[in-house]
């Protein structure tokens, strides 16, 4: 018996080496924690039980045989987060690079299973050079296998990946099929090709960082929603992140007791609409004087800015806030806009995440950029994505609601629970100037009959009693009472029972 514990201990002391004490140095040196440190920082102290910690490469060409690394490059198991279940892989750049191999890829595998039988998140930490390749092909199936289980969990348990390190080639698209990626700054990358190959291919010559660090992913292309500083904080702010996801799609979001006053007024927000209707005004401003504790953690801040994103409280429960920034293209809807807040709208609808929608839209961006690159296609996806979502929708109107945006911007017609509006709201088909334009073409060389027009057209149409006439909101609040009505909104709600017509899935335009 003591030589088996004696065995274990050793089996035990050399997986938590990984690839040598060296590769762990020159881990550190590049400012990177290793797989077992960054799960340490990650989970509840000492609450991680890992799994398959002796498993071990099958591979037996280029002398591979003689090599082995219990673990095989990727540490997994489970633990909590604030006592919560969660399952993490942590894939271990000093063992070959972190490269998938088949192994490697079972384990992967084993605990998304488990994840998906018991119904808790599954987090990966991504740190590798890819496919394994002195094992080829087998480690090709190890991808598809995980590609596979990232399509049926996704919907029922969140899936986030943080990417830490190398992520390249088909690689990427499991982090892709994840519901939010979030990347390290300096250290961490994910493109389909590498820069040797696209400067063969397109002759661009093109560092990592810019082809795909995490600066280029969070502001140009979109595909990641946060850049962190570092390692730590990475991880620190994964854990508040996440505190405000349900566990899985058949329960509710987790709510955390708070001593902000559901009923707070905030009188700084009957101020905050500027006179004048072109000037802009910060809608995060408004966002932070709602939530519990001014707490608001947006997600892909760096991209698409003329919209607002993210996670609050109110009154304890979690909310997914969708928001118009006026301060960025006057808050048009736009391609980059729409397709931001209808991946949100539809992670909140798969795990049962009230939406709160703040409106101040002039409209969808004009131009032939828009056009060519599709504005219909992708603006159909944020109408369709608010039109099929089930959870509780409470919108408020601060200002401008035209058009097409309008009815879009989770609108009553779209299955909208409650919506308000404030005073300052202009409910209409488009802007007093833009429809005066056109309905009184005939007197444009007539600059005082063309404003005594558009004083008419706005006193008429630009507010927001013309939509509460026909119910198409249910109030007119005043700015300040704001949370009360929100939160007494939601509260009503609580027990809201919708469902969509049943079928295989819906058709949404991608
Ligand atoms: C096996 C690998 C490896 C891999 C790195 N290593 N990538 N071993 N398979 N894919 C090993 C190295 O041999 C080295 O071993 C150690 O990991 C660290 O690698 P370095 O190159 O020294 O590190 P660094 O300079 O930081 O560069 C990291 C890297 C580079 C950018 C990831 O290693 C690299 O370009 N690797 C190859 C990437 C690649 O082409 N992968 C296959 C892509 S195809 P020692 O023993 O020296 O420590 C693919 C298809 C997926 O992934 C398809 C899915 C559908």
């Amino acid at each position: 018996m003591h030589d088996i514990i004696q065995m274990l201990d050793e089996k035990r002391a050399k997986a938590r080496l990984g690839g040598g004490q060296k590769r762990i140095d020159s881990q550190h040196k590049k400012g990177k924690l290793t797989a077992r440190e960054r799960i340490d920082l990650f989970l509840d102290e000492g609450s991680f039980e890992e799994w398959d910690m002796f498993v071990e490469h099958r591979c037996t060409d280029f002398g591979m045989e003689q090599d082995h690394t219990p673990g095989d490059g990727v540490v997994t198991g489970y633990g909590t987060v604030n006592g919560r279940l969660i399952f993490v892989f942590s894939q271990d750049f000093t063992v070959y690079g972190g490269s998938l191999s088949e192994t490697h890829a079972e384990k992967i595998c084993k605990i998304m299973d488990q994840a998906m039988k018991v119904g808790a998140p599954c987090i990966g930490l991504n740190d590798s050079g890819g496919a394994r390749i002195q094992e080829g092909i087998a480690s090709l199936g190890g991808y598809a296998d995980v590609f596979q289980r990232n399509v049926e969990a996704s919907g029922v348990i969140p899936q986030i990946s943080m990417i830490m390190g190398p992520c390249a080639g088909g690689a990427v698209y499991s982090p892709a099929m994840t519901d939010f990626i979030f990347m390290v700054k300096d250290s961490s990358f994910m493109f389909v090709t590498g820069p040797d190959v696209v400067k063969t291919v397109t002759h661009e010559e093109v560092t990592q960082e810019e082809l795909g660090g995490a600066i280029t992913h969070t502001t140009k292309s979109g595909v990641a929603h946060l850049a962190f500083e570092n390692d730590v904080d990475a991880l620190l702010q994964l854990r508040d992140f996440v505190d405000f996801l349900p566990s899985n799609n058949k329960e509710q979001p987790p709510v955390r007791p708070t001593t902000d006053p559901a009923d707070r007024d905030d009188s700084s927000l009957d101020t905050l609409i500027p006179d004048n209707a072109n000037k802009p005004y910060d809608m995060l401003e408004l966002i932070k004087k709602v939530t519990d504790e001014g707490d608001f953690f947006e997600i892909m801040p760096e991209y698409a800015k003329n919209i607002l994103i993210g996670f609050g409280r109110m009154n304890g429960q979690t909310v997914g806030f969708v928001a118009n920034q006026p301060m960025v293209l006057a808050g048009c809807l736009d391609i980059d806009s729409s397709i931001k807040a209808a991946r949100f709208v539809r992670f909140c609808d798969a795990f049962n995440i009230p939406l709160v929608t703040f409106v101040d839209v002039p409209g969808f961006m004009p131009g032939t950029d828009q056009e060519y690159n599709g504005i219909i296609t992708h603006g159909a996806k944020l109408l369709y994505a608010f039109a099929e979502a089930t959870v509780p929708k409470v919108t408020i109107i601060t200002r401008k609601a035209y058009g097409g945006a309008y009815d879009v911007m989770s609108s009553k017609h779209l299955r909208g629970d409650v919506n308000l509006a404030w005073p300052s709201a202009e409910i209409a088909v488009m802007g007093a100037k833009g429809a005066v334009e056109i309905i009184f073409r005939q007197d444009i060389g007539d600059a005082d009959k063309i404003q005594e027009r558009t004083d008419e057209y706005a006193r008429n149409f630009a507010n927001p009693f013309k939509a509460g006439g026909r119910g198409f909101i249910d109030d007119v609040i005043m700015p300040h009472g704001t949370r009360r009505r929100i939160c007494q909104s939601l509260a009503m709600l609580k027990n809201k029972d919708l469902k969509n017509p049943e079928r295989k899935h819906g058709n949404i335009p991608l």
